[in-house]
Parts: C-alpha cells; sequence; structure tokens
C-alpha cells in the first residue's frame, strides 16, 4: 500500500487527543508544516549510521532524559544539569567500556504521553487524564485538561529553545573532555561515588595530557560532542506535520527529532503509529514490552525494516525484572531467525513501575539495575549484543526512585516528588547505575571469553 505523510489517517491511531475544535487544529498544523523543523536529513543520517555500528558491538548507546518534558521546566538550570548528567555518565561509559558512546536525549520534543486510562475521576470529578504538555496541563482542573491545539505551537517552540540551548552547550566548550570538572554536580562532593568518579576523571585527564605531548597536537576535537534527540512519536497531527520531503530525494524525514520511537501501548502492526512509522526514512525506536508476541515481533520488522537497514531499528526491550528472562528470548530467537540486523536497547524503567501504599509511583534501583544485569546475561548467552540502555533521569536532585547507594526509602518520596509521569533517577543514581552497567558488562565480556 502506498505511504505518504497523511496515510496513518485512515487506520486506527490509539492515544491521540480529541479535540473540540477540529478546524483550528487543521489550521495549526497547516501553520507548523511551513516552520522549520529542528533537525535536519544529514544529522538523522549520521546518528543510524553510529546506531548501526552500536548494534555490532562497537558503539554504546545511552539514551536518557524525562519520562515527559514540562513546558515550565524549560529553564537553563534543567537543561544544563540534564546535560551534565549526561555527558558525566557517557564520560563513565566511553572510559568503563572502551568505546565510543552515541548520546540520545530523551528530550526537544518529549511532551506526549500515552496513559492506561483516558480519563481520570478524584472523588465523584472525572476529567481527561494528563497526556503531556503537548495535549494538556496536569492540573485537575476542566480549564487544564481540555485538549488544546494552541499547545501544538508551543511544544515545537520550547523543542527549539531546549534543542538550541543543547546545541549552543555542546559546541562552546561546555562538553571539553579535558575540562569535565565544569559539568559538576553538587552530589561529586558528597556522593558514595564521588571517589570512583574523581580517579576516572583525573585519569582521562592525564591520558589527555599525555596525548597531546606526545602527538604534540591540542586535543582541540574532544571541545565538542553530539547530542541527538528522540521522542516518542505518538501524536501524529505534530508528527506529520514536521515529516518533510527532502528536495531532489525520495524519502520523508521527521525532522522535529533525529530518533522518533513507537510507545510500547501504540506498536500495533496494522495501526497508525505503525503506519506513520514505516515511511519515514528516520533510524526508528520500537518499544518492546510483554504484549509483543514473536510473530508480532516478526511483522513489526518486517513492515519498519523491509530492506534490512542497519541502523534502522533498535528494539528497546522493557519487561520488568521478573519477565525477561523468560520473554526476551524467544523474541531474540525471531530476530536472528529473521537475520535482521537490529540494535538492542535495555530500557530497565518501564516494566519496573510499582505504586506504594500511599500511591505514589515509583521504581526501586534494585530491580531497574537487576533488569540490566538479566539483560546482559540474557544477551551473552544467547550471542546477540546488547548495545545501549535507555533511561529515565534527571539532572536533578529528586527522590522519585527508592534505593541507590544513599538507600532513598518510601518515607524520602514526599521531599522532591516533581514528575507528574514516571519516577525519574536523579543524578546520583543515574551515575551510579551508570557505573553498574560498566562493571556488569565487563563481567559479562570477561566471561563470555
Ligand atoms: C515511555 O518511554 O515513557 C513509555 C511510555 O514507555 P513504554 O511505551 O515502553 O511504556
Ligand atoms: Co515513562
Amino acid at each position: 500500500m502506498d505511504w505518504s505523510p497523511s496515510s496513518w489517517q485512515a487506520k486506527e491511531a490509539l492515544q491521540q487527543p480529541v479535540y473540540e475544535d477540529e478546524g483550528q487544529l487543521r489550521a495549526i498544523c497547516e501553520h507548523l508544516s511551513s516552520v522549520p523543523p529542528l533537525v535536519t536529513s544529514w544529522e538523522a543520517k549520521s546518528l543510524q549510521r553510529q546506531l548501526a555500528e552500536a548494534a555490532h558491538g562497537r558503539r554504546f548507546l545511552l539514551q536518557g532524559g524525562d519520562c515527559a518534558e514540562r513546558f515550565d521546566e524549560c529553564r537553563v538550570d534543567i537543561i544544563a544539569n540534564r546535560l551534565k548528567v549526561l555527558l558525566q555518565m557517557s564520560l563513565a561509559l566511553v572510559y568503563g567500556l572502551k568505546l565510543p558512546v552515541v548520546r540520545v536525549g530523551r528530550f526537544a520534543g518529549q511532551y506526549a504521553k500515552p496513559r492506561s486510562s483516558g480519563m481520570e475521576t478524584r472523588g465523584d470529578v472525572s476529567l481527561p487524564s494528563y497526556r503531556g504538555d503537548i495535549i494538556n496541563g496536569p492540573a485537575f482542573t476542566e480549564a487544564d485538561r481540555t485538549p488544546d491545539p494552541q499547545r501544538l505551537i508551543q511544544a515545537h517552540s520550547y523543542s527549539a529553545l531546549v534543542l538550541n540551548y543543547v546545541r549552543a552547550l555542546s559546541d562552546s566548550g561546555f562538553a571539553n573532555l579535558k575540562h569535565p570538572e565544569q559539568w559538576n554536580l553538587e552530589f561529586v562532593h558528597q556522593s558514595p561515588w564521588a571517589q570512583e568518579y574523581r580517579r576516572m576523571v583525573s585519569e582521562i585527564q592525564e591520558a589527555i595530557q599525555f596525548m597531546e605531548t606526545v602527538s604534540n597536537v591540542d586535543a582541540d576535537s574532544l571541545g565538542r560532542v553530539d547530542f541527538y534527540t528522540s521522542h516518542e512519536a505518538l501524536h501524529l497531527h505534530y508528527e506529520e506535520a514536521f515529516t518533510r520531503g527532502v528536495p531532489g530525494a525520495a524519502p520523508h524525514y521527521n525532522l522535529s527529532t533525529h530518533m522518533p520511537w513507537i510507545g510500547m501501548r501504540t506498536a500495533q502492526p496494522g495501526g497508525a503509529h505503525v503506519e506513520y512509522a514505516r515511511g519515514i526514512a528516520n533510524p526508528l525506536g520500537l518499544k518492546v514490552g510483554p504484549a509483543m508476541s514473536p510473530s508480532m515481533l516478526r511483522t513489526l520488522i518486517q513492515t519498519l525494516n523491509p530492506d534490512n537497514t542497519p541502523g534502522r531499528l533498535t528494539l528497546i526491550h522493557r519487561f520488568g525484572v521478573h519477565q525477561i528472562e523468560t520473554l526476551l528470548p524467544p523474541l531474540l530467537e525471531v530476530v536472528r531467525a529473521e537475520g535482521a540486523d537490529v540494535l538492542w536497547c535495555c530500557d530497565p524503567m518501564h516494566g519496573n513501575t510499582e505504586t506504594t501504599d500511599q500511591g505514589i509511583k515509583t521504581r526501586h534501583f534494585d530491580k531497574i539495575l537487576g533488569e540490566l544485569e538479566h539483560a546482559f546475561d540474557i544477551h551473552a548467552a544467547e550471542g546477540t549484543i546488547l548495545g545501549g540502555v535507555h533511561l529515565e533521569l534527571t539532572g536533578e536532585d529528586v527522590t522519585e526512585c527508592i534505593g541507590g547507594a544513599r538507600g532513598l526509602e518510601e518515607a524520602d518520596l514526599q521531599r522532591a516528588y516533581t514528575s507528574h509521569v514516571d519516577p525519574r533517577l536523579n543524578y546520583e543514581q543515574a551515575l551510579e547505575m551508570t557505573f553498574c552497567i560498566v562493571r556488569k558488562r565487563r563481567r559479562s565480556l570477561r566471561e563470555g571469553q
């Protein structure tokens, strides 16, 4: 069947908002389809090349950021701190794994959320669920919860502000590997992992000095790093508006982000999201959860990557610590049988969400790490490569996930819980997780030899 940027409209589109004024939605999408996009097709292609390398064990993918970005958190400190923690994590991965790292943020467009229920009820009042700032607001009022198409314009503007600042910081020496001390967050003085981090930084600095001395060149190329962007391609009218044909070439790219992904709740092979994604040329992520049967995965691979293009498809599995051992191996088998060239990435967050007796959504550090460790073991045993991790994290000192070296407990969740959706690792937990990943991967490589 022929594909076009709007061919998804003939399919069933789950998780879409219902707007009161369809005409207003159409006018806004028309406007958005002419504003400058956020990224270029060349960038998307270079990301795809790097993901292809990660699939073959020559790079490692670090994908991370908020569960949902917020318009009112489009702030200098929040953006810079998120970048700092991602830089620190990627430094620890480069150093520990001895591999280049592909950095992909869940940012500059991660504004739409799938929800398990369309309505939320409190007492005797029912209102539409909060679906992310691109659709409605989080306050439990009719005004906030009514989907407003103007928010699509705001989402584009805020994405552009975030990305502009990320690009400026990455280009201006903020990411200079010669001065990682400038990414220090408070915790480096307090964290139980401070010593390990400081030792790593000083060894890297010595290595750079040594390299500069023996090669007599200034390691200036270390002054900048690439950050790519990703978000869940959920709001299809928005994604369509940024789907642009490249002059003189056939493929269409979604130029609102480098790497859109298909969420677990919208991965039906006959559904609108898959229809949309199959026709764009970006590298794609596909969330793979407990509902994904081997035959469904086979169909999706055939639909989304019929030419078996390396780097095109990243399978982001998220089963939870208790299910990964039974559910992942049959999927590895079907991918092997297909001869499909995919990048395997583990999201240890979304299968490990639980609700406390107080009704607070949280995740335990040990379960997140447990799923990751199982993932490394299973891939090693099956002869496949786990080439990346996908984490929900923030550069702020929040208390949303339980555990970690500082032993956050359920009672701590009251203190600094700011997410309106899923709980994120705070900066200390995120860095600790990274060191644990390095240890685990080294161990599993040693054992596999
Ligand atoms: C997410 O990544 O925030 C998300 C909703 O994930 P999933 O589709 O895997 O549940
Ligand atoms: Co989430």
